[in-house]
């Protein structure tokens, strides 16, 4: 008799605020993409998260749309993974309520991407803003995942809701699953292309510090000769040439060679071929991603079928999850 395998399972989400980056890509996307057909994925645009800084509704509406589209012109097949939006499956904010009241304050607020979101939106460090981990183990946790593939950027949010799962685990009994980070080796950190000290990041107000995933070419291979690089030359991965190694760390992450073979490959070369040729690289790798995209956004009806029939997915897994959290809990139901 032949015994079906269960597959391992997936969780990972993104959210839709302003452009996609080459850093979301690296660091995350392009694993998705990698896991699909070995795993039980399920990823979802996070919404509800977008909002703990103030959105234009309009343009909020509009990057959920594009985020969408986006997932499926990167390759993320809706037959084989589950695509959702976040704020179309209630259980996540729900569960994030009951995580809440098992998580404390000073868990909360060691958490470095909350003093830097704070520092920079200083007029609305809002509740949200500071409880938003517990949402995010809230999504993960809803769906027992083995693997959460995430940016170097998310570890530490990840570790916390291990922490939580283990908590709620031990007070009322099992009923989550202890999943592990998964953090590529190279693209995990992807710096920003003018001060390679910060991540790249889609809210940066310098234009050239980042690359969109929907750049054209020519914007593509403009910013790569701009970035900023030190004024040694020699191509190698070094703590003193942060510029250089990230474009190294790039160059690796798209095409796929080790950091060893990038440093030889380029060895002797000016950074100006160096950059046109990262350029070049990152460029031919979007292009398609791009083409895609145009095509796939037009088709508004067929975008929504896809994430409806996502979330109906979804929710049946996230409904039974939470049911015996709640359950546990003592809740009447
Ligand atoms: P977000 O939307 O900021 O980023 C989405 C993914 O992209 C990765 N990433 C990067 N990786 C490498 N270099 C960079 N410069 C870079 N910038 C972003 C992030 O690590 C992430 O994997 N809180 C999450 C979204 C989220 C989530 C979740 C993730 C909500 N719920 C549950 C995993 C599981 C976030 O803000 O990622």
């Amino acid at each position: 008799m032949c015994e079906e395998v269960q597959k391992k399972k997936v969780l990972s989400c993104i959210q839709p605020s302003g452009m996609l980056t080459l850093g979301n890509y690296l660091g995350a996307l392009k694993n998705w993409l990698n896991m699909q057909d070995e795993f039980d994925c399920t990823f979802a645009v996070a919404d509800l998260h977008a909002i703990t800084v103030r959105q234009d509704p309009v343009k909020f509406r509009s990057q959920i749309y594009s985020t969408c589209a986006l997932l499926l012109a990167l390759g993320l097949d809706p037959n084989k993974s589950t695509l959702f939006i976040q704020s179309h499956v209630p259980e996540h904010a729900a569960l994030s309520w009951l995580l809440s009241c098992n998580t404390q304050l000073g868990e909360m607020s060691r958490m470095t991407q909350f003093k830097d979101k704070s520092a920079k939106h200083a007029d609305n460090v809002n509740v949200g803003l500071f409880s938003y981990p517990v949402l995010m183990a809230a999504d993960i946790l809803l769906y027992k995942p083995d693997f959460v593939p995430v940016g170097a950027d998310q570890k530490q949010h990840l570790e916390i809701a291990r922490d939580i799962a283990e908590r709620f685990n031990r007070i009322y009994g099992e009923v989550f699953t202890i999943p592990e980070p998964y953090i590529a080796k190279t693209g995990a950190k992807v710096m920003s292309l003018q001060d390679p000290d910060k991540k790249m990041s889609k809210s940066d107000d310098n234009l050239n510090a980042y690359v969109a995933i929907l750049d054209d070419r020519d914007t593509i291979i403009r910013k790569f000769k701009r970035a900023v690089t030190d004024s040694e030359g020699g191509i190698y991965v070094s703590e003193d040439k942060p510029g250089v190694s990230n474009l190294i760390g790039i160059y690796s992450a798209v095409t796929g060679k080790t950091v060893k073979d990038t440093e030889s490959e380029f060895s002797g070369l000016g950074y100006g071929d160096f950059k046109l040729a990262v350029g070049e690289a990152v460029a031919d790798e979007l292009a398609p991603i791009k083409q895609r995209y145009e095509e796939i956004i037009k088709d508004k009806s067929e975008l929504e079928r896809i994430y409806k029939e996502g979330a109906a997915r979804a929710e049946k897994v996230a409904a039974k999850t939470y049911f015996k959290a709640m359950k546990k809990v003592g809740f009447v139901l």
